[in-house]
Protein backbone atom coordinates (compact mmCIF):
# COMPACT_ATOMS: atom_id res chain seq x y z
CA UNK A 1 0.00 0.00 0.00
CA UNK A 2 1.91 2.46 -1.28
CA UNK A 3 -1.07 5.56 -2.04
CA UNK A 4 -0.43 9.25 -0.80
CA UNK A 5 -0.95 9.76 2.94
CA UNK A 6 -3.79 11.47 3.07
CA UNK A 7 -2.82 15.46 4.44
CA UNK A 8 -4.61 17.23 7.09
CA UNK A 9 -3.38 20.64 9.19
CA UNK A 10 -4.16 21.27 12.62
CA UNK A 11 -2.20 23.96 14.56
CA UNK A 12 -1.00 21.74 17.84
CA UNK A 13 -0.79 18.06 17.21
CA UNK A 14 -1.39 15.87 20.66
CA UNK A 15 -0.22 12.50 20.76
CA UNK A 16 -1.90 10.86 23.42
CA UNK A 17 -5.59 10.79 25.02
CA UNK A 18 -4.47 10.53 28.42
CA UNK A 19 -4.93 13.80 30.99
CA UNK A 20 -2.19 15.73 29.42
CA UNK A 21 -3.26 15.56 26.24
CA UNK A 22 -7.05 15.53 26.49
CA UNK A 23 -6.50 18.50 29.22
CA UNK A 24 -3.99 20.53 26.42
CA UNK A 25 -6.81 19.91 23.58
CA UNK A 26 -9.40 21.43 25.94
CA UNK A 27 -7.74 24.42 27.02
CA UNK A 28 -6.34 25.05 24.14
CA UNK A 29 -9.83 24.97 22.30
CA UNK A 30 -11.21 27.50 25.05
CA UNK A 31 -8.57 29.94 23.59
CA UNK A 32 -9.42 28.93 19.67
CA UNK A 33 -6.48 27.43 19.13
CA UNK A 34 -7.10 23.68 17.01
CA UNK A 35 -5.67 20.66 17.94
CA UNK A 36 -6.29 17.00 16.91
CA UNK A 37 -5.76 14.33 19.67
CA UNK A 38 -4.63 10.60 18.53
CA UNK A 39 -4.36 7.18 20.66
CA UNK A 40 -3.42 3.85 19.99
CA UNK A 41 -6.15 3.05 22.30
CA UNK A 42 -9.63 2.92 21.87
CA UNK A 43 -11.93 4.91 23.42
CA UNK A 44 -13.15 2.38 25.99
CA UNK A 45 -10.01 1.69 27.00
CA UNK A 46 -9.32 4.88 28.03
CA UNK A 47 -12.32 4.95 30.11
CA UNK A 48 -12.51 1.72 31.86
CA UNK A 49 -8.63 1.71 32.70
CA UNK A 50 -7.95 2.27 36.65
CA UNK A 51 -5.59 4.76 38.24
CA UNK A 52 -4.93 6.83 41.26
CA UNK A 53 -8.43 8.89 42.13
CA UNK A 54 -7.05 12.05 44.07
CA UNK A 55 -6.86 15.43 42.65
CA UNK A 56 -4.84 18.10 44.13
CA UNK A 57 -6.66 21.53 45.10
CA UNK A 58 -5.46 23.45 41.72
CA UNK A 59 -6.26 20.52 39.44
CA UNK A 60 -9.82 20.63 41.07
CA UNK A 61 -9.62 24.71 40.50
CA UNK A 62 -8.17 24.14 36.96
CA UNK A 63 -11.22 21.60 35.78
CA UNK A 64 -14.10 23.65 37.47
CA UNK A 65 -12.82 26.87 36.35
CA UNK A 66 -12.78 25.50 32.59
CA UNK A 67 -16.40 23.42 32.42
CA UNK A 68 -15.37 20.44 33.03
CA UNK A 69 -15.91 19.99 37.03
CA UNK A 70 -19.73 19.35 37.20
CA UNK A 71 -19.46 15.52 37.87
CA UNK A 72 -16.36 16.18 39.87
CA UNK A 73 -17.86 18.20 42.52
CA UNK A 74 -21.30 15.98 42.35
CA UNK A 75 -19.61 12.74 42.53
CA UNK A 76 -16.63 13.06 44.07
CA UNK A 77 -15.40 13.19 47.24
CA UNK A 78 -13.82 16.44 48.79
CA UNK A 79 -10.97 15.11 51.51
CA UNK A 80 -10.04 17.41 54.03
CA UNK A 81 -6.78 15.04 55.14
CA UNK A 82 -5.17 11.59 55.59
CA UNK A 83 -4.39 9.43 58.31
CA UNK A 84 -0.65 8.84 58.78
CA UNK A 85 -0.77 4.96 60.66
CA UNK A 86 2.16 3.59 62.76
CA UNK A 87 2.70 1.09 65.62
CA UNK A 88 -1.47 0.73 65.12
CA UNK A 89 -2.13 4.54 65.96
CA UNK A 90 -3.68 6.56 63.42
CA UNK A 91 -3.01 10.09 62.99
CA UNK A 92 -4.47 13.11 60.97
CA UNK A 93 -2.78 15.42 59.07
CA UNK A 94 -5.51 18.17 58.40
CA UNK A 95 -4.93 19.51 55.46
CA UNK A 96 -7.59 21.99 55.55
CA UNK A 97 -6.69 23.43 58.80
CA UNK A 98 -3.33 23.37 57.68
CA UNK A 99 -3.10 24.57 54.28
CA UNK A 100 -7.04 25.97 53.63
CA UNK A 101 -6.48 23.49 50.86
CA UNK A 102 -8.05 19.79 50.40
CA UNK A 103 -8.15 17.17 47.69
CA UNK A 104 -11.21 15.16 45.59
CA UNK A 105 -11.23 11.60 45.39
CA UNK A 106 -12.56 11.31 41.68
CA UNK A 107 -10.93 8.09 39.81
CA UNK A 108 -8.79 9.24 36.86
CA UNK A 109 -10.47 7.34 33.73
CA UNK A 110 -13.87 9.74 35.09
CA UNK A 111 -11.69 12.68 34.53
CA UNK A 112 -10.91 11.39 31.08
CA UNK A 113 -14.70 10.72 30.72
CA UNK A 114 -16.12 14.08 31.10
CA UNK A 115 -12.82 15.63 29.30
CA UNK A 116 -13.66 13.24 26.02
CA UNK A 117 -17.40 14.33 26.38
CA UNK A 118 -16.28 17.96 26.55
CA UNK A 119 -13.66 17.82 23.50
CA UNK A 120 -16.90 15.76 21.53
CA UNK A 121 -19.56 18.50 22.51
CA UNK A 122 -17.40 21.47 21.18
CA UNK A 123 -16.31 19.75 17.82
CA UNK A 124 -12.66 18.43 18.79
CA UNK A 125 -11.15 15.93 16.51
CA UNK A 126 -10.19 13.49 18.60
CA UNK A 127 -9.10 10.00 16.69
CA UNK A 128 -8.89 6.77 18.98
CA UNK A 129 -7.38 3.10 17.84
CA UNK A 130 -4.52 4.72 15.60
CA UNK A 131 -1.65 2.87 14.96
CA UNK A 132 2.09 3.44 13.10
CA UNK A 133 2.38 7.18 14.86
CA UNK A 134 5.66 8.78 13.67
CA UNK A 135 6.95 12.44 14.84
CA UNK A 136 8.46 14.32 11.84
CA UNK A 137 10.62 17.51 11.04
CA UNK A 138 10.58 18.72 14.80
CA UNK A 139 13.60 21.07 14.27
CA UNK A 140 12.10 23.14 12.00
CA UNK A 141 8.49 25.10 11.93
CA UNK A 142 7.04 22.79 9.91
CA UNK A 143 6.57 19.67 11.62
CA UNK A 144 4.27 16.67 11.47
CA UNK A 145 2.69 13.47 12.83
CA UNK A 146 2.33 10.25 10.53
CA UNK A 147 -0.07 7.64 11.72
CA UNK A 148 -2.73 5.24 10.27
CA UNK A 149 -6.04 6.20 10.99
CA UNK A 150 -8.67 3.50 12.67
CA UNK A 151 -10.38 2.66 9.26
CA UNK A 152 -6.91 1.99 7.64
CA UNK A 153 -6.19 5.46 5.96
CA UNK A 154 -3.04 6.79 6.49
CA UNK A 155 -2.51 10.66 7.62
CA UNK A 156 0.21 13.24 7.25
CA UNK A 157 -0.97 15.59 10.25
CA UNK A 158 0.97 19.33 9.54
CA UNK A 159 1.19 21.34 12.38
CA UNK A 160 3.20 24.07 14.05
CA UNK A 161 3.78 22.51 17.23
CA UNK A 162 3.49 18.79 18.58
CA UNK A 163 2.80 17.74 22.17
CA UNK A 164 3.73 14.70 23.22
CA UNK A 165 1.70 13.51 25.86
CA UNK A 166 1.43 9.45 24.93
CA UNK A 167 2.92 8.42 27.91
CA UNK A 168 6.08 6.89 29.65
CA UNK A 169 6.42 3.77 26.67
CA UNK A 170 5.14 6.48 23.74
CA UNK A 171 6.71 7.33 20.27
CA UNK A 172 7.48 11.08 21.68
CA UNK A 173 9.93 10.55 24.48
CA UNK A 174 12.10 8.29 22.12
CA UNK A 175 11.79 11.43 19.42
CA UNK A 176 14.19 13.37 21.50
CA UNK A 177 17.06 12.37 20.62
CA UNK A 178 20.03 10.57 23.38
CA UNK A 179 22.35 13.21 22.55
CA UNK A 180 20.32 16.14 23.24
CA UNK A 181 18.95 15.19 26.39
CA UNK A 182 19.87 14.08 30.27
CA UNK A 183 17.78 10.93 31.55
CA UNK A 184 17.12 10.87 35.60
CA UNK A 185 16.07 7.35 36.70
CA UNK A 186 15.42 6.06 39.69
CA UNK A 187 14.03 2.36 40.49
CA UNK A 188 13.36 1.88 44.18
CA UNK A 189 12.85 -1.66 45.04
CA UNK A 190 8.74 -2.55 46.15
CA UNK A 191 6.06 -2.34 44.03
CA UNK A 192 2.33 -2.09 45.18
CA UNK A 193 0.18 -4.88 45.30
CA UNK A 194 -3.22 -3.08 44.31
CA UNK A 195 -6.85 -4.94 44.95
CA UNK A 196 -10.29 -3.63 43.79
CA UNK A 197 -13.06 -4.96 46.38
CA UNK A 198 -16.76 -4.92 46.91
CA UNK A 199 -16.86 -3.36 50.48
CA UNK A 200 -18.01 -0.48 52.00
CA UNK A 201 -15.74 2.21 52.32
CA UNK A 202 -13.29 1.30 56.28
CA UNK A 203 -12.27 5.14 56.84
CA UNK A 204 -14.00 8.52 55.75
CA UNK A 205 -10.51 9.60 54.53
CA UNK A 206 -7.27 7.80 53.61
CA UNK A 207 -5.28 5.56 55.40
CA UNK A 208 -1.23 5.80 54.65
CA UNK A 209 -0.01 2.69 57.06
CA UNK A 210 3.74 1.54 57.92
CA UNK A 211 4.11 -0.88 59.43
CA UNK A 212 7.03 -3.76 60.23
CA UNK A 213 5.42 -5.69 57.16
CA UNK A 214 5.59 -2.82 54.90
CA UNK A 215 3.26 0.22 53.80
CA UNK A 216 -0.10 -0.32 53.16
CA UNK A 217 -2.74 2.09 51.43
CA UNK A 218 -6.82 2.40 51.81
CA UNK A 219 -8.35 4.31 49.32
CA UNK A 220 -11.75 4.08 47.76
CA UNK A 221 -14.05 4.25 44.36
CA UNK A 222 -17.53 4.38 45.43
CA UNK A 223 -19.58 3.72 48.42
CA UNK A 224 -19.49 0.02 47.67
CA UNK A 225 -16.09 -0.55 45.66
CA UNK A 226 -12.26 0.37 47.88
CA UNK A 227 -9.12 0.78 46.69
CA UNK A 228 -6.18 -0.74 48.92
CA UNK A 229 -3.02 -1.49 48.21
CA UNK A 230 0.66 -2.62 50.04
CA UNK A 231 3.94 -3.18 49.53
CA UNK A 232 5.35 -6.15 47.98
CA UNK A 233 8.05 -7.61 45.90
CA UNK A 234 8.34 -5.35 42.10
CA UNK A 235 8.20 -9.43 40.60
CA UNK A 236 5.59 -10.41 42.92
CA UNK A 237 2.91 -12.15 40.65
CA UNK A 238 -0.67 -10.95 41.44
CA UNK A 239 -2.61 -13.97 40.35
CA UNK A 240 -0.75 -16.43 42.74
CA UNK A 241 -2.37 -15.03 46.06
CA UNK A 242 -5.18 -16.35 47.08
CA UNK A 243 -8.03 -13.72 48.50
CA UNK A 244 -7.85 -14.86 51.67
CA UNK A 245 -4.15 -14.62 51.67
CA UNK A 246 -4.22 -10.67 50.83
CA UNK A 247 -6.93 -9.80 53.78
CA UNK A 248 -4.43 -11.25 56.34
CA UNK A 249 -1.30 -9.31 54.49
CA UNK A 250 -3.65 -6.14 55.07
CA UNK A 251 -5.13 -7.29 58.09
CA UNK A 252 -1.48 -7.30 59.61
CA UNK A 253 -0.42 -3.52 58.31
CA UNK A 254 -3.62 -1.88 59.05
CA UNK A 255 -5.72 -3.75 61.96
CA UNK A 256 -5.74 -2.68 65.64
CA UNK A 257 -6.76 -0.54 67.96
CA UNK A 258 -9.94 -0.20 67.22
CA UNK A 259 -9.92 0.09 63.20
CA UNK A 260 -10.72 -2.77 61.08
CA UNK A 261 -11.00 -3.48 57.43
CA UNK A 262 -14.40 -3.50 55.98
CA UNK A 263 -13.42 -7.00 53.84
CA UNK A 264 -15.41 -7.95 50.51
CA UNK A 265 -14.84 -10.07 47.48
CA UNK A 266 -11.67 -8.99 45.11
CA UNK A 267 -13.00 -7.45 41.97
CA UNK A 268 -9.61 -6.81 40.64
CA UNK A 269 -5.69 -6.76 41.46
CA UNK A 270 -2.52 -6.16 39.66
CA UNK A 271 0.96 -5.25 40.88
CA UNK A 272 2.46 -1.67 39.91
CA UNK A 273 6.27 -0.99 39.50
CA UNK A 274 7.74 2.57 41.50
CA UNK A 275 9.99 4.43 39.86
CA UNK A 276 10.72 7.80 39.13
CA UNK A 277 11.92 9.36 35.81
CA UNK A 278 12.66 13.06 34.87
CA UNK A 279 13.98 14.00 31.40
CA UNK A 280 15.61 16.86 30.43
CA UNK A 281 14.92 19.40 28.41
CA UNK A 282 10.80 18.65 28.33
CA UNK A 283 11.03 19.75 24.53
CA UNK A 284 13.45 18.99 21.08
CA UNK A 285 12.52 22.05 18.74
CA UNK A 286 8.76 22.18 17.95
CA UNK A 287 8.14 19.26 20.62
CA UNK A 288 6.61 19.44 23.59
CA UNK A 289 6.62 16.81 26.16
CA UNK A 290 4.05 17.16 29.19
CA UNK A 291 3.00 14.51 31.33
CA UNK A 292 4.01 10.67 32.14
CA UNK A 293 5.72 11.02 28.24
CA UNK A 294 8.49 13.75 30.28
CA UNK A 295 8.18 12.17 33.58
CA UNK A 296 7.66 9.08 35.61
CA UNK A 297 6.62 9.70 39.59
CA UNK A 298 5.91 6.27 41.76
CA UNK A 299 2.43 6.40 42.95
CA UNK A 300 2.56 7.44 46.76
CA UNK A 301 0.82 10.68 47.43
CA UNK A 302 -0.50 10.19 43.49
CA UNK A 303 1.04 13.24 41.79
CA UNK A 304 0.94 11.27 38.23
CA UNK A 305 -2.11 12.28 37.33
CA UNK A 306 -1.76 16.14 38.77
CA UNK A 307 1.18 16.94 37.32
CA UNK A 308 0.38 15.75 33.82
CA UNK A 309 -2.57 18.76 34.44
CA UNK A 310 -0.12 21.17 35.59
CA UNK A 311 2.09 20.53 32.67
CA UNK A 312 -0.54 21.44 30.19
CA UNK A 313 -1.88 24.28 32.19
CA UNK A 314 1.77 25.97 31.50
CA UNK A 315 2.40 24.75 27.78
CA UNK A 316 -1.08 25.85 27.37
CA UNK A 317 -0.58 29.33 28.79
CA UNK A 318 2.70 29.47 26.52
CA UNK A 319 1.29 28.31 23.03
CA UNK A 320 -1.41 30.74 23.65
CA UNK A 321 1.32 33.85 24.20
CA UNK A 322 2.49 32.02 20.82
CA UNK A 323 -0.02 31.64 18.78
CA UNK A 324 -2.14 34.68 19.52
CA UNK A 325 1.16 37.10 20.36
CA UNK A 326 3.82 35.42 18.54
CA UNK A 327 5.87 34.97 20.99
CA UNK A 328 8.30 32.26 21.66
CA UNK A 329 9.26 33.78 25.17
CA UNK A 330 7.22 31.06 27.53
CA UNK A 331 7.59 28.02 24.88
CA UNK A 332 11.52 28.65 25.62
CA UNK A 333 11.02 28.92 29.20
CA UNK A 334 8.07 25.88 29.55
CA UNK A 335 10.55 23.27 30.77
CA UNK A 336 11.98 25.04 33.35
CA UNK A 337 8.71 26.06 34.38
CA UNK A 338 7.24 22.68 34.41
CA UNK A 339 10.44 20.80 35.80
CA UNK A 340 10.55 23.28 38.57
CA UNK A 341 7.23 21.50 40.31
CA UNK A 342 7.76 18.05 38.74
CA UNK A 343 11.07 17.61 41.19
CA UNK A 344 9.19 19.48 44.20
CA UNK A 345 6.79 16.02 43.41
CA UNK A 346 9.90 13.98 43.39
CA UNK A 347 11.12 14.39 46.15
CA UNK A 348 7.51 14.70 47.86
CA UNK A 349 7.13 11.02 46.56
CA UNK A 350 9.89 9.79 46.96
CA UNK A 351 10.20 11.11 50.55
CA UNK A 352 6.22 9.42 51.48
CA UNK A 353 8.09 6.47 50.15
CA UNK A 354 10.96 5.96 52.28
CA UNK A 355 9.60 7.47 55.42
CA UNK A 356 6.14 4.62 55.29
CA UNK A 357 8.16 1.39 52.94
CA UNK A 358 10.09 -1.19 54.95
CA UNK A 359 13.29 -1.57 53.64
CA UNK A 360 14.51 -4.84 53.19
CA UNK A 361 18.20 -3.28 53.82
CA UNK A 362 17.85 -1.02 56.46
CA UNK A 363 19.66 -2.31 59.68
CA UNK A 364 17.90 -1.68 63.20
CA UNK A 365 18.79 1.77 63.21
CA UNK A 366 17.55 3.13 60.25
CA UNK A 367 14.47 1.19 61.22
CA UNK A 368 14.14 2.98 64.58
CA UNK A 369 14.90 6.44 62.74
CA UNK A 370 12.03 5.74 60.14
CA UNK A 371 9.67 6.23 63.38
CA UNK A 372 11.19 9.36 64.53
CA UNK A 373 10.42 10.63 61.71
CA UNK A 374 7.12 9.98 61.49
CA UNK A 375 6.59 11.04 64.95
CA UNK A 376 8.37 14.23 64.06
CA UNK A 377 5.96 15.12 60.98
CA UNK A 378 3.04 14.02 62.59
CA UNK A 379 3.40 15.64 65.55
CA UNK A 380 5.12 18.94 64.40
CA UNK A 381 2.62 21.66 63.11
CA UNK A 382 5.40 22.09 60.50
CA UNK A 383 6.07 18.75 59.82
CA UNK A 384 2.65 18.26 58.88
CA UNK A 385 1.76 21.32 57.48
CA UNK A 386 4.52 20.41 54.64
CA UNK A 387 2.86 17.06 53.74
CA UNK A 388 -0.52 18.86 53.22
CA UNK A 389 0.82 21.65 51.23
CA UNK A 390 2.45 19.23 48.83
CA UNK A 391 -0.23 16.51 48.81
CA UNK A 392 -2.49 19.58 48.03
CA UNK A 393 -0.36 20.69 45.50
CA UNK A 394 1.43 23.60 44.85
CA UNK A 395 0.53 26.45 42.62
CA UNK A 396 0.23 26.04 39.04
CA UNK A 397 2.78 28.50 37.68
CA UNK A 398 0.59 31.56 36.12
CA UNK A 399 2.66 32.83 33.18
CA UNK A 400 0.24 34.82 30.93
CA UNK A 401 -2.29 37.09 32.57
CA UNK A 402 -4.01 36.73 28.59
CA UNK A 403 -4.48 33.06 29.36
CA UNK A 404 -7.76 31.46 29.37
CA UNK A 405 -6.26 29.74 32.42
CA UNK A 406 -5.26 32.86 34.66
CA UNK A 407 -8.46 33.06 36.47
CA UNK A 408 -8.50 29.53 37.56
CA UNK A 409 -4.69 29.41 38.54
CA UNK A 410 -5.16 30.14 42.62
CA UNK A 411 -2.39 31.57 44.80
CA UNK A 412 0.11 31.79 42.22
CA UNK A 413 0.53 35.31 41.29
CA UNK A 414 3.13 35.73 43.56
CA UNK A 415 5.56 32.91 41.82
CA UNK A 416 4.94 34.58 38.72
CA UNK A 417 8.83 34.13 36.57
C1 LIG B 1 -4.61 6.37 45.37
C2 LIG B 1 -3.37 6.11 44.86
C3 LIG B 1 -2.27 6.72 45.41
O1 LIG B 1 -1.05 6.48 44.91
C4 LIG B 1 -2.37 7.55 46.49
O2 LIG B 1 -1.25 8.09 47.03
C5 LIG B 1 -3.62 7.81 46.99
C6 LIG B 1 -4.74 7.21 46.44
C7 LIG B 1 -5.80 5.73 44.78
O3 LIG B 1 -5.65 4.97 43.82
O4 LIG B 1 -6.91 5.94 45.28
Amino acid sequence: MNAEPLKARTRVAVIGAGPAGLMLSHLLSLSGIDSVVIDLRERADIETTLRAGILEQGTVDLMTGTGVGARLLTEGQRHEGIAIRSRGESRRIDFTALTGRAVHLYPQHEVLKDLIAARLAAGGDLRFGVSEVSVHDVTTDAPSVRFTDADGTRVELSCAVVAGCDGSQGVSRTAVPEDARTDYFHAYPHGWFGILTEAPPSSDELVYAHSERGFALISSRSPSVQRMYFQCDPAEDAGSWSDERIWAELRARVNGNGFELEEGPIIQRGVIPMRSYVIDPMRHGRLFLAGDAAHTVPPTGAKGLNLAVSDVAVLCQALERFFHQGSTELLDSYGRTASDRVWRAQHFSWWMTSMLHADADADAFGRRRQLGEIDQLTESVAGSTYLAEAYTGWPIAHTNPDSVVADTITGSADRTP
